[in-house]
């Protein structure tokens, strides 16, 4: 794919270089109130934040999903800034032993919120040993080593944890029952996005107009990490032609050189979806579509599938992964036509009847 393509990873925050990381603080929402759309999460929290507050207690453990990019990280943070109390991140996969978890959870102060990203990769051991944490402030540790050996409890101070997942199915039950509050982001609604691109534009100093922001809004899949790094880089084209202006036909050139076609699908989407084509109807494992595309297989699952399912462009299956109902009515794609047995296989399938 071109470099352009291959560069555009619409939701890894890992792809940001750390000057896009500076820029993406700048344009986080820094009050509640700031935080677009998702009214229904939104009016919910400040209803427990205020009764917490009220009761001078910190606020219950709080699970937050959805997709990448749509706010998780931003609420967890929002939290902590309208409860007055400190922010501590952490996430999953750098939690690898209990000691690591201990060393964080010692130096908390009462009311902190403990935000834990990714929290569906933490280890299950660590993940046992936060449930007494959770539920009675206070862990085991063991001290000494040998005869000596002995487990010692801690107390800890009144914390909340905050933990954000992108795939809330592979939380074990008794873990996310100890969450007192849960809460699902979904994609936002155009509109939502459009107010979130001018917010971001007024940050960025663009003057973006109503044509161009609803071309964006429109294909950055309900997403606003996607709808702000889209943004900067149509800044980027538009600056570059000389005009100072973004307006529909200067959005709809700059994505089109991005590679994002009208239904928000970039280079990498389109390929996934192709090389599942080319199985012509057999059901494709992960892997063989991660090795095919070029990507790890755990970015495919939590930043493209969510997508491509609920556009019905892709179906899960316990075999692997179809071509979803709607994938014909993508253009361009190349799509060798699925094979006459496998569609019955799937009872998709049935001889026209001659009347
Ligand atoms: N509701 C919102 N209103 C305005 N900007 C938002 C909103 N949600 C997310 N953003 C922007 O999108 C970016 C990604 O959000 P983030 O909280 O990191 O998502 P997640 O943690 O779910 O992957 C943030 O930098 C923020 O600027
Ligand atoms: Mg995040």
């Amino acid at each position: 794919m071109t470099e352009v393509a291959k560069n555009l990873r619409p939701s890894d925050p890992q792809a940001l270089g750390s000057d896009e990381r500076d820029r993406e603080a700048s344009i986080r929402p820094g009050r509640l109130e700031e935080f677009i759309g998702q009214v229904g999460v939104t009016d919910n929290l400040r209803v427990y934040i205020d009764a917490a507050t009220r009761r001078g207690e910190p606020l219950d453990h709080l699970l937050l999903s959805g997709m990448p990019g749509l706010g998780k990280t931003t609420l967890a943070s929002l939290i902590a800034v309208e409860m007055g109390t400190g922010f501590r991140a952490t996430s999953g996969p750098v939690l690898e032993k209990a000691k690591d978890l201990v060393g964080i959870l010692t130096e908390l102060e009462a009311g902190d919120v403990l935000f834990i990203d990714e929290v569906h990769r933490l280890s299950r051991v660590v993940e046992e040993y936060l449930y007494s944490a959770m539920e009675d402030f206070q862990i085991d540790i063991m001290i000494d080593q040998g005869p000596n050996a002995r487990s010692v409890k801690i107390h800890l101070p009144m914390f909340t944890l905050v933990a954000a997942t992108t795939r809330e199915g592979k939380l074990t039950a008794p873990f996310r029952a100890r969450f007192g509050i849960q809460e699902k982001l979904e994609p936002y609604a155009d509109d939502e996005m459009l107010r979130i691109l001018h917010r971001t534009a007024g940050i960025l100093g663009v003057e973006l107009d109503d044509e161009g922001g609803r071309t964006l809004a429109r294909r950055c899949r309900g997403t606003p990490r996607i709808a702000n790094r889209y943004l900067r880089r149509v800044r980027d084209f538009t600056e570059v032609s000389g005009k100072s202006r973004i307006d529909g036909p200067a959005a709809e050139q700059a994505l089109t050189r991005l590679g994002v076609d009208v239904f928000g699908l970039d280079a990498l989407d389109r390929k996934i979806l192709e090389v599942i084509g080319a199985h012509r109807g057999e059901p494709v494992g992960v892997k063989t579509i991660a090795v095919s595309v070029g990507e790890e297989e755990r970015t495919i699952e939590d930043v493209y599938e969510p997508y491509l399912i609920r556009r019905g462009y892709l179906s899960k299956t316990p075999r692997g992964r179809l071509l979803g109902p709607r994938a014909e009515e993508i253009p361009g794609l190349d799509l060798p036509p699925p094979r006459i047995d496998k569609l019955e296989d799937r009872g998709l399938f049935e001889e026209e009847s001659t009347e």
